[in-house]
């Protein structure tokens, strides 16, 4: 006779029986515990979600409205984060000492339009890059155009970058007026021009409108976008790896940049804002997105700092979060699609094993309960 030695009043079950009974009742739960972990790791695993925790990340606050300038309380709203910067050391000319350690960089958005800032420690303001021996602060922000992780360098070949470069020089030019070779050489004198409108020493490009006098600014002339009249201190490029940064034919990201005396010298505080949504191919779309990776670099105009020779940033990951109705329809979305895959048919098919193991179970028990109660029945008959 075989007595389940936990309650003693069980029926007579096969030795075999009672013994795979116990079994499976004592470690289903741990069995299906084990199960449900494999299968969720699968399924996370299938969905390309990283286990492993990768460096810093930002969120672009949803907000109801964008911040109408940097000091708006909306952008109180969105968490900052410390980004530790590194010289550029690997093409020629590096950056041999870092001038700039950090940069801090916080989001919102509001589902139309994306609006970065970023914020770094400048003792000097240095907005003019006229004379040879001057160089303009500046930062830039880097998006892959594809969906992959990008390499650091400028993308890579076949791996388009769409790099976003907020100017110092085109902020002032902005804010005070295109800066000319006068600006930069008070006693710089020209007493005439053929073709030119104004008086001397004219004053470029306004007193160059006519035609014919164009070819004096060739760049100008020439279509350079460099040379071309300000619509916004922010530069769109285009980069497959360094040495291949090229100025993108459409522009769409606009910003302004305003530099603080601070007890501690300066700081700069620097904005872009751009649709979501891409304007063309070239261009990152950040549209019905929930994350993107991103980069920033930032250039000390006083310590000559210009092109390769500036710090960087790592890759961080930027998380976009969407209006709450946005949010519900993404996740419905989100969880419909992860449904109808191979993993969580797997999620599924573990679940109804381990249903079926407790359906067993249970069954093996109901019998062993209805055999015992007849033999019980059956000896009491007897006796
Ligand atoms: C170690 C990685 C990097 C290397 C080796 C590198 C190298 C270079 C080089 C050689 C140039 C000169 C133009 C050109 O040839 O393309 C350049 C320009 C530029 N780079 Fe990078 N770069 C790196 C990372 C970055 C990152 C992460 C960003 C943005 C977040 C960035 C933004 C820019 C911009 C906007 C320019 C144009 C600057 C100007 O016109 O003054 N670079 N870089």
């Amino acid at each position: 006779m075989y007595e389940h030695p936990s309650t003693g009043s069980e029926p007579a079950l096969g030795a075999a029986e009672g013994s795979f009974v116990i079994r499976l009742r004592t470690r289903a739960p741990s069995v299906a515990l084990i199960a449900l972990l494999v299968a969720v790791a699968f399924v996370l695993a299938g969905q390309g979600t990283a286990l492993a925790v990768q460096g810093p990340t930002m969120t672009s606050a949803w907000v109801g409205e964008m911040p109408a300038d940097l000091d708006s309380p909306v952008w109180e709203r969105a968490s900052s984060v410390y980004v530790p910067l590194t010289p550029q050391m690997v093409a020629l000319p590096r950056l041999t000492k870092l001038s700039v350690s950090q940069v801090v960089a916080r989001s919102v958005n509001d589902g139309r339009r994306i609006a970065i800032r970023l914020e770094w420690t400048d003792a000097t303001r240095d907005a003019r890059a006229t004379r040879p021996d001057e160089f303009r602060d500046a930062a830039a922000v880097l998006f892959p155009v594809s969906t992959d992780v990008p390499g650091i360098c400028m993308g890579a070949p076949g791996q388009l970058t769409n790099l976003w470069h907020w100017k110092a020089d085109w902020q002032e030019d902005l804010d005070r007026g295109f800066q000319e070779v006068r600006d930069a050489y008070p006693n710089f004198y020209k007493d005439s021009y053929p073709f030119v409108t104004g008086q001397p020493p004219f004053r470029a490009p306004a007193d160059f409108a006519a035609p014919d006098a164009r070819p004096y600014f060739p760049g100008l002339a020439a279509g350079n976008p460099l040379s071309q009249p300000r619509t916004s201190p922010v530069e769109e490029l285009l980069a497959s790896g360094f040495g291949t940064a090229a100025h993108k034919q459409r522009q769409g990201v606009t910003g302004r940049g305003v530099w603080t005396e601070t007890p501690r010298g300066g700081r700069w505080r620097i904005v872009f804002v751009r649709d979501l949504a891409a304007s063309d191919s070239e261009s990152v779309n950040l549209e019905s997105r929930s994350e993107v990776p991103v980069a920033f670099a930032v250039w000390n105009g006083s310590n000559q700092e210009v092109g390769a020779r500036k710090q960087l940033s790592g890759l961080i990951t930027m998380r976009l979060r969407s209006s709450p109705a946005a949010a519900r329809e993404r996740l419905i979305e989100t969880t419909l699609t992860q449904l109808n895959t191979p993993p969580t048919y797997l999620l599924l098919g573990f679940g109804m094993l381990i249903g079926v193991v407790a359906l067993a179970g249970t069954w093996a028990r109901r019998r062993a309960r209805a055999a015992g109660q007849s033999s019980v029945d059956g000896s009491n008959a007897e006796s």
